[in-house]
């Protein structure tokens, strides 16, 4: 979803700063949300640490500010994974997989996957764990129930139509957030469906786990964890149901 540009402020992060990020030990996901729409950044410093084939991608962007969201967000991931690999951000070699999904060259056994709304990026990153992370800036949408009855069980989009306006928003982008993140850890993508994963019990609480197999990914039982990096925005993560603890950072960017 490409919800229409806004800008979030520090004092809206949840999460503790870090002016350098660890890397997750083994077991542990670690979660980073990152601000993209910062002032005063030097945007050609950061665009020289991406590659070629990313430096391309940026320059098909029409206008300047996703651009740069763009290369920010290719900045932030660079970081994070180098603190991983021991590596500098402009030695990490990224491709995509045959669905999309970006994944290490070479082996490397860190998985990791990112999600932008407006200008909040997630990226979250583990070890020999595969990691799926969506997010969104919670927002009225003109078409929410129509998209719910498309994309939706039957089940899901009834229990959303019950609910309160005040609530209904947010009870979307939880039930749309939960499904992403799941598609995105099989490394499905969300073209395979919304509609073929449950994330309501029937009693119309939200499960912590769910069962999925993805495209050459054997059948497993998801976590779900529910982030919420910053005021106005909700968000999930889905890893596999035994990967704990979770830790949450926001990076620094100008650190
Ligand atoms: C990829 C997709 C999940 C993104 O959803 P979105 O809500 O628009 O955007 P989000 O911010 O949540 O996530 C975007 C990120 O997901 C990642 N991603 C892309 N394909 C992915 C996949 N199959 N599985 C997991 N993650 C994927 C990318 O890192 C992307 O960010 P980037 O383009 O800046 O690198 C969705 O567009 C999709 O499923 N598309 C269908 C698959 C597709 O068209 N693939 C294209 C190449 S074959």
């Amino acid at each position: 979803m490409h919800p229409r540009p806004c800008t979030t402020a520090l004092r809206d992060v949840r999460w503790p700063a870090s002016a350098e990020v660890s890397p997750p030990p083994d077991g542990t996901v670690l979660v980073c949300c990152a601000l993209l729409g910062g002032e005063g950044r030097d945007f050609a410093q950061a665009a020289r640490v991406l590659s070629a084939e990313e430096r391309q991608r940026a320059g098909r962007f029409l206008t300047g500010e996703p651009r740069r969201r763009y290369v920010v967000s290719r900045l932030v991931l660079r970081r994070i994974l180098g603190a991983c690999l021991g590596v500098a951000p402009d030695q990490v070699r990224i491709e995509s997989n045959m669905l999309g999904k970006p994944q290490l060259a070479g082996g490397e056994r860190i998985d990791f996957n990112l999600a932008h709304s407006g200008d909040l990026l997630l990226v979250a990153v583990a070890r020999a764990i595969r990691v799926g992370v969506d997010v969104e800036r919670i927002r009225p949408l003109n078409d929410a129930q129509a998209i719910a009855r498309r994309f939706f069980s039957p089940h899901e989009a009834d229990w959303l139509q019950e609910r309160q306006d005040a609530e209904r928003d947010r009870a979307f982008f939880r039930l749309w957030t939960r499904k992403e993140a799941v598609l995105k850890a099989t490394g499905e993508g969300i073209s395979s469906g919304l509609d073929t994963i449950s994330v309501l019990g029937a009693d119309g609480t939200f499960p912590d786990t769910v069962r999925r197999r993805g495209a050459g990914v054997e059948e497993a039982v998801w976590a779900l964890i529910e982030l919420e990096p910053a005021n106005g925005f909700v968000g999930a993560l889905a890893c596999p149901a035994q990967a704990r603890p979770v830790e949450l950072r926001r990076v620094c960017l100008d650190a």
